[in-house]
């Protein structure tokens, strides 16, 4: 089966209206699907700036209900009311700095889908996990947890040892961990799965060369369209 390829951007807790001429500066391809996920503050501008391109729209979180006392959160209908397509679910951040579990990121994910987002769930090891070699086990556990019964999903494998500190899994790592994840997954063959730590100019086109993987979701290099438009090129 042939997969999109997705580029995906992660602009975490960074960026102002004056970064949005961002989107002029990206160049974009016919057969590569790119999609930037921003900051809640920044995803109306961005939708309205892009309307008229391929270029998608997506938040970084959602509450899991539709709406209600949650004073400070989002819904993933109001993420969808000002433009966003997709939702990133379950970043290792969020479970590490707001204590997110597999069952909360199934339901932030689930709620995703009935507003009409498709969510960009991720997973990935910790290094002591990985030293331990439970990484496939942790992995595997964490997507059992995390996923709705049904699509649409993306997958976005992170082991967090490599996010935003340089260092790349292996390229015979990621492997592994894509076909474990394919293999895991009951509908494998049409979900696109993303690779994200560190992805830069330097090491895109080897990473997304790999078998299963089908893009990346990038942190850093996508804060700047000259790098970003690089690891796109290089898809
Ligand atoms: P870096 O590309 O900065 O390592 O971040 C990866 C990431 O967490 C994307 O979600």
């Amino acid at each position: 089966m042939s997969r999109r390829v997705l580029i995906a951007g992660n602009w975490k807790m960074n960026g102002s209206s004056a970064d949005l001429d961002f989107f002029q500066a990206l160049e974009c391809r016919t057969d590569v699907d790119v999609l930037v996920c921003l900051p809640a503050t920044l995803i109306a501008k961005a939708a309205t700036l892009t309307a008229q391109s391929e270029i998608k729209i997506g938040g970084q979180d959602c509450h899991a209900a539709p709406k209600g006392a949650h004073t400070g959160d989002l819904s993933a209908a109001m993420l969808a009311d000002v433009g966003a397509q997709y939702v990133i679910t379950g970043h290792s951040e969020r479970r590490a700095d707001h204590g997110e579990t597999d069952d909360g990121v199934r339901a932030k994910s689930e709620a995703a889908q009935a507003a009409g987002l498709v969510p960009v769930i991720c997973v990935g090891e910790s290094q002591d996990d990985r030293e331990a070699g439970r990484h496939i086990e942790i992995v595997t556990a964490q997507l059992a947890g995390s996923l709705p019964a049904e699509g649409p999903f993306i997958i976005a494998y992170e082991p967090v040892w490599a996010i935003g500190t340089g260092l790349t899994a292996r390229a015979e790592d990621i492997a592994e961990m894509h076909a474990a994840i394919r293999a895991a997954l009951p509908i494998g063959e049409a979900v696109q799965i993303l690779y994200g730590g560190s992805v830069k100019p330097k090491n895109a086109a080897e990473i997304l060369a790999l078998e299963d993987v089908d893009g990346a979701l990038v942190g850093g290099a996508s804060l700047e369209a000259e790098s970003f438009n690089a690891i796109i090129a290089s898809a």
